[in-house]
């Protein structure tokens, strides 16, 4: 059976789950920051899963109106403040990954607040995708070694990246079947679901029934069975 270390997940269909509902889309986003907790809490307690990196704000969401936008960044800081607890609780290190210097110096704050405070949980590491998005990812790590002699390595790059842990299974909800921008080097080998599932709706449930069929795939990352 495989093993299953890191799951990522593009959470998509929040405003669609609100406009059903006759909602504003805030309401979709607030509804999905419960189903990040419900997730995150049942990825905890699996003892086989180490990392949960959930793409929660990318570097193309800042195209949206200002006031979605606004939101969003007030749902995040009152999130990560109200989850402190849980996060100890739980044993969850909060590690997120991305561009953190454009958000507020409050937002950064409540980040680094969070990342202090967790940093000696060694269970399961929640990883915020936080103004994130692979290109820019990439093109960060690259200028970073550009000065280094000799030629770059697979493992001096693996090691630069926000993300230094391979994807095992990527989940996307609400329909779409892309990657967005979301891990682009670290899904080479991962197993992809799609599920039409809004993401306010998605559940631990689902979840279990994703890790099963995931458990029944046979991984061959390029080489024979
Ligand atoms: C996509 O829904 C989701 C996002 C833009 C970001 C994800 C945000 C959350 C899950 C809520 C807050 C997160 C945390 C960690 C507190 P969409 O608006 O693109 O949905 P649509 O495709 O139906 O319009």
């Amino acid at each position: 059976m495989n093993q299953l270390s890191h799951i990522a997940i593009i959470m998509d269909g929040n405003g669609r789950w609100a406009e059903l509902r006759n909602k504003k889309r805030s309401s979709g986003h607030e509804a999905g920051a419960k189903t990040v907790r419900e997730i995150t809490e049942f990825c905890a307690t699996h003892e086989e899963i180490h990392r949960l990196t959930l793409y929660a704000f990318s570097t193309e969401n800042w195209k949206r109106p200002r006031l979605e936008v606004e939101f969003l960044m007030k749902l995040l800081d009152k999130y990560i403040k109200q989850e402190l607890e849980n996060y100890l609780k739980h044993n969850i290190r909060f590690e997120p990954i991305g561009d953190l210097r454009a958000f507020s110096k409050q937002l950064r704050e409540t980040i680094e607040m969070a990342k202090e405070k967790t940093a000696h949980c060694d269970g399961l590491v929640q990883s915020l995708a936080l103004n994130y998005g692979s290109h820019d990812e990439i093109l960060r790590t690259v200028n970073l070694l550009k000065n280094n002699e000799g030629d770059i390595t697979k493992e001096m790059l693996e090691n630069a990246l926000d993300c230094k842990a391979d994807v095992d299974l990527l989940i996307r909800t609400g329909g779409d079947q892309r990657l967005s921008n979301f891990l682009l080097w670290q899904v080479a080998y991962a197993e992809l679901f799609f599920t039409d599932t809004l993401w306010p709706d998605f559940n631990a449930k689902e979840l279990e029934k994703i890790i099963k069929k995931f458990k029944k795939v046979e991984r061959r990352f390029g080489g024979l069975k």
